[in-house]
Order: structure tokens, then sequence, then C-alpha cells
């Protein structure tokens, strides 16, 4: 028992150090895979130890715990907002308020970007993180310590240093440009609405049930404000290097500033420079520097008197509403799209934008023939941030979100809970017949070559195909019959379909399109359960057992079988010699590789290339197809590229043998 209570500690401490380093100091000292590896023989030992488990320990990171109601907790201190200021002229009345109030003194400003994501309110005990609220309404907000957890640049422990026993810090959670578009492109691709911001899409991660979602969301966070019952330090910008010592995450973009012209340049910098920040921000906060002087000044009843925020104008445009088309996709989800009078908008013509779903059209009130203001932020797709109802006109009409499917005309049906309207019609509305098939071919999952959109129309609309599984049975003479096709055009499409038999199952499931069933969770499921029977036969509970299997998705994977018409299309799939089951060995051997990752070149005399990845793979090792850094060994065969041997030495990667290799499965004693 000590010895296993020393090995949590031990791995604990382990982690925590990693952490700070990646985080704080932003080195690897070991690879990804590694610290995962490191990390699941924690979550492994604590879960057969729960008592040994420390408060702090790294295992929250990835979730799992549910929290069916957030509480209400009261704020130690109110959250309060800023006033705003959109032009130097009202910077400048801030300035001469401030300079009145305290009496001529010199003074100093920080300026800091303005991050546009959700305030949170951060309490640590003795360096522990104990709690964390959101704003709410300022006096109170929802308890979300466990969400805000599994935000990897949060520390759950402080590094050593002198703060006191108990206090509060403040800062904002976001989601960064990059984690955001991936998440919409996930969503289109299960089916979902996608989300308007990134900022909801913060807010709306961190108001989630299950901790280990919010966990892959890969929220951030900076931290800007130092609350105690004594005061810490003389001055925020201090305060803020006091933060950055102890290991909180402090955006190093803060400047001390003397004069207003000062100020104004910082704003100008970041005007320019904010789009290529990796998160938005919506403006600067000036704040001034003494702690003193911030109590002289104090506060009105919403907002101190000794900060105050710039706003950037965003490049935004306005333009007019002419009307709102409809899109239906593979899952039958119905999304608005907002067709605009083109205008000129961040050096692009901006035509059209999402509208996500009908809470959104609510939400904006946006009417057809409205004048609407259309914004870029970093995000890829402009977004309609409000409509002008002062331009409004007299007999505008509410928009009234489609009752029928726009293609099939079938009636529209929506779940309680969910955003999106959805046509019911699965099996005869063209563009879910021809969004699964699309969905089927895509490179992501049976990357069929010569088969594009326009030809999946056109084998549709002959009657050809009604369904994926009828590709595999096609016939020359049938394709060289249609217009389109020529000799060779008909050979290439064949080849491809013939092709896709030996794409892995991974890929087969996530391209027979279960809904909630992305490229990850297919993966996730293909390797839980080892083959599309055993998925078809597993229960509700077996489902959620998978790793991160939540009800929702077990949900729609029990749906998905227990539909005739799916079983059907998955004969078809399997009588054609489709890759229904995991191929690649024996199951899991050992642990020995765990963490370690290979690259296989080469020629090898006791196994074959593939007996060797699947070694690689059955002892909990990483195949990687080319070599970088990263890369802990390049498994060299005969025959190997001299230039890959070159590349592997410089960058220290270490060069096996096949005996040397097999060597590292058998245990030492
Ligand atoms: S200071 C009492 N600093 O903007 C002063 N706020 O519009 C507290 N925000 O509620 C706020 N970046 O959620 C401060 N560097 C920054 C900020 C910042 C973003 C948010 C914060 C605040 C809101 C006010």
């Amino acid at each position: 028992m000590t010895d296993i209570r020393q090995q949590i500690s031990q791995l604990t401490e382990r982690l925590h150090y990693l952490n700070h380093r990646y985080y704080q100091d932003s080195v690897s000292e070991v690879s990804d895979a590694e610290f995962d590896a490191m990390l699941r023989q924690l979550q492994q030992l604590e879960s057969q130890h729960p008592e040994l488990a420390q408060p702090d320990s790294p295992t929250q990171r990835v979730g799992g715990s549910i929290t069916k109601e957030f509480r209400q907790i009261k704020h130690s201190y109110p959250m309060l907002s800023l006033g705003n200021t959109y032009s130097r002229e009202e910077l400048a009345e801030f300035d001469e308020r401030v300079r009145k109030g305290l009496n001529g003194e010199a003074f100093e400003y920080v300026c800091e970007l303005k991050i546009d994501g959700v305030a949170i309110s951060l309490v640590y005990e003795k360096g522990i993180l104990v709690q964390a609220i959101t704003r709410g309404d300022g006096v109170q907000g929802d308890e979300v310590t466990t969400n805000t957890k599994t935000i990897r640049s949060i520390p759950l422990r402080l590094q050593p240093g002198n703060y006191p026993e108990k206090f509060e810090v403040r800062g904002e959670i976001f989601m960064p440009f990059k984690v955001f578009d991936a998440l919409n492109v996930e969503r289109e691709d299960i089916g979902e609405a996608t989300m308007a911001n990134p900022r909801n899409a913060a807010s709306g991660t961190m108001k989630m049930q299950d901790s280990s979602i919010v966990a892959h969301r890969r929220l951030d966070c900076f931290l800007y404000y130092l609350l105690g019952e004594n005061r810490m330090s003389d001055s925020h910008s201090a305060s803020l290097q006091a933060m950055e010592s102890w290991g909180l995450p402090v955006s190093d973009s803060w400047r001390l500033c003397q004069t207003l012209d000062e100020v104004f340049a910082f704003i100008d910098h970041w005007d320019k420079q904010r789009f290529h920040l990796p998160m938005g921000i919506d403006g600067i906060v000036i704040k001034v520097n003494s702690l003193l002087h911030q109590e002289e000044l104090g506060f009105t009843a919403k907002i101190p008197r000794w900060a105050i925020s710039y706003k950037y104008q965003s490049e935004s445009a306005t333009t007019v509403l002419e009307s709102i088309s409809y899109q239906v996709g593979r899952t039958g989800a119905v999304t608005p799209v907002a067709n605009l009078r083109p205008v000129q908008l961040a050096g692009t013509k901006v035509k059209r934008a999402s509208l996500h779903n009908a809470d959104e059209i609510a939400r904006l009130d946006i009417r057809i023939g409205d004048w609407v203001f259309v914004e870029k932020g970093g995000e890829i797709i402009p977004k309609i941030t409000g409509v002008d109802t002062a331009k409004r006109g007299l007999f505008s009409q509410e928009t009234k979100f489609l009752h029928d499917c726009p293609v099939c005309g079938t009636a529209l049906v929506r779940t309680e809970g969910e955003a999106a309207w959805y046509c019911p019609n699965e099996q005869a509305c063209p563009p879910q017949v021809k969004g699964r098939m699309e969905h089927f071919i895509q490179r992501k999952a049976l990357n069929i070559d010569g088969l594009g959109a326009e030809t999946i129309d056109l084998l549709v609309e002959k009657g050809l195909v009604a369904n994926a599984g009828d590709l595999y049975s096609i016939q020359y003479e049938q394709l060289i019959a249609l217009d389109r096709f020529a000799d060779k055009s008909v050979r290439n499409l064949l080849a491809g379909i013939e092709k896709s038999k030996s794409v892995p199952f991974p890929k087969v499931l996530f391209g027979i399109g279960i809904r909630f069933v992305g490229a990850t969770v297919a993966e996730k499921l293909a390797e839980h359960f080892g083959s599309l029977d055993n998925i078809a036969k597993a229960s509700f509970e077996e489902l959620i057992q998978a790793p991160e299997i939540g009800e929702k998705i077990a949900r729609s994977v029990l749906a998905y079988f227990a539909d005739q018409k799916n079983q059907a299309f998955l004969e078809k799939l399997e009588k054609a010699g489709l890759q229904l089951a995991m191929t690649g060995g024996p199951a899991a051997e050992s642990e020995a590789l765990a963490g370690l990752s290979f690259v296989i070149s080469g020629v090898f005399s006791q196994f074959s290339r593939e007996e060797l990845q699947d070694k690689i793979k059955a002892n909990g090792g990483k195949l990687v197809s080319s070599v970088s850094a990263k890369v802990n060994y390049l498994l060299a065969g005969e025959n190997m590229g001299p230039a890959k041997l070159e590349k592997a030495s410089k960058l220290g990667v270490k060069i096996l043998t096949e005996q040397e290799f097999l060597d590292m499965l058998v245990p030492t004693i």
C-alpha cells in the first residue's frame, strides 16, 4: 500500500512538473504520448485506490465526473464590469477624471488585451485550486470547479511562492480560434448545428454537465485580476508578475504606460496585430497601476473609476438580408443561411452568412429586408451580429422557421433540448441520401477516388444507387451508358470503389454516418469493441463503458442498429467485403512500449513489416509515418533510405535493429 501511495505521489508530482514546464515555460520534456501514458497509469491507480488520490491530482484534467446542477455561489467581492470608450476623446476624458481624482499626483497605467471570453473567478487555498465560479449576475454565479479543472493552462497547484493562505484571482476563459473552427467542422460532420462564435462556444462549454467533453474542447484562460483580504503588492503590474511567478496564466502582452500617448500607441499596435492573435479580443483595458490610487479612485455602483475599456471597431459592414435559404444536411438537420446583398468586408466579398439555427434567428429577430451588421472575426465564416431595427420597414414580418422540409416537404421535427430542426424522411429526402453518400466517400472515410458530389447526384437521379452500399454492385455497363462517363473515368471509379474495400474499420465506421459518431468517436468505438458486430450487439451499459462514449452517443448507436434499413445497408457492405473489424493482429499484449513512438522503415528478416507494426500497437506503442524530433525510435530494416537514417541521427532519434526492438518486448525482471 505504501508503495502505491508513493507511486501515486511520484506520478502526481511528475505530471504537475511537466504541466508547469509545458504551459508556463513552453517546454515539452516528454512526448505527448509519454505524458498521456503516465496520466493513464495514475488514473488507473487512483481508480483502484480512490482514497489515495490527491485533491489536486492532474487526472482531473481529463474530466469524467458529471455535474447534474451547478450550485449558485455568492462572490466574495462582486464581479463588476468596465466602462466602455470608443474614441480617443472619450479616453482623454477618462484620463482627465483620473487626474482630477488623484489631485494631480503622478500615476501610470497598465494596458492589457480585453479578451473576448467568459469571466471566471478562481479561489486558491494553500496554493490549491478549490473553487471556480462564473460571473453570473455579478453578485452570484455558477460553481464550475470540475469543468475549470480540465483547462490545462489553469494550475491545479501553484508553484511555491509568497501567496496568501487564501486568495481569489479573476480572468477570462476563451476558446482559441483553431479549436473553435475544428469544433464546427466536427459538428457539421455529425450533423449538429454549428456554434455562432468562440465566446458562445466557450460559455456553452463551461455549462456542460460532462466534464470529459469540456476537457476535449481545449479551452484556455488568461488571468488579470488578483484579490484578497490584504493587498499583496503595491501595484497591478506587480500583481501580474506575482501571479505569473506562481504559475498562473498571465498574457505577456500587458505594458506599463506613463502617458496617454503611450496608451494610444498600445491601442494602435494591437488594432493591427489583433488579427494575428490565436483568440479573439474586443478591445484594450486601461488600468491605473498603483493599488493605492485604485483605492482612492474607488468604484461607482457598477464599474471601477480606475479602469476602462477601449473597444475596437470590429471589421464590420452593413448590408441587406435579401432572403434566407435552408440547407438540408445528411442527418436531416436544416440549417438556415442568410443571403446578403454582396458587401466588401476585410478584403473579401461577403454574400452569405450562416444563421446556425432557429434559436439564432429568434435571438437576432432577423427579418427579410432588414439592414444587418456583418462582422468577420478570426473565424472563417462571417457572422451577423445584429439588426439595425431603426432602418426596418413598417411592414416587415417576423421570420418563421420552416415547418416542412424545403426539399421533400416532410414536416420537420425538433427534439427537446436540441437546437436544430430535422427532416425525418431519412430514406427518401434527396439531400440526405446524397449527403450520406458524400460523407461515406470523403477522404476521412472511405476515400473513394473518381467520385464527387456531381457524380453522386447523377447516380442517385438515374436510380443506380440509393445508398452507398449500392456502389459495390454497380457494373461497368451501367456506368458507361451514362453521358458523363468515358471508358477511363468508369475504370477509375470502379478502381476507387475496389480500393475502398481495404480502408480500415474505424474509417468505415465513421463513413456509415451514425449520428454523433465523428471520426474520433468512431476510432474509440472501433478500438474498444473490435468489430461492427460487437458494436451492434452492445447494450447501452456496455456502450457507455467505452472510453469517451456518453449517453447521447450510446443512444444514437443503439437507434442506428435497431433500424432494419440500416441493417440492410450494412449487409451490403459486409457482402462487398469491406473492413468491418479491426485487423492488426492480436489484442493488446503488454504496455511495454506505452508512450513510445516508432517509425518503421526497410525490410526485416524475422517478421514482416506489418507484423512488426502490429507488435508495436499490441504493446502500447504508437506508429508514426515520418521521422521528427518527437519520435522516440526508428526501427530500421535492410535497404532503408540513407536520408531517413541521416535525419534520424541528426534529430537524436534512436535507431533500432529488429533484434533490439524484439528485446524491448521481453519484460525486464
Ligand atoms: S478587468 C474591476 N481586464 O471584460 C475590473 N477585464 O467589460 C474587472 N475582460 O467583466 C475587469 N479582458 O470579463 C479586465 N484584461 C482584462 C479583461 C477583462 C477581458 C472582461 C471581463 C470583464 C469585462 C468587462
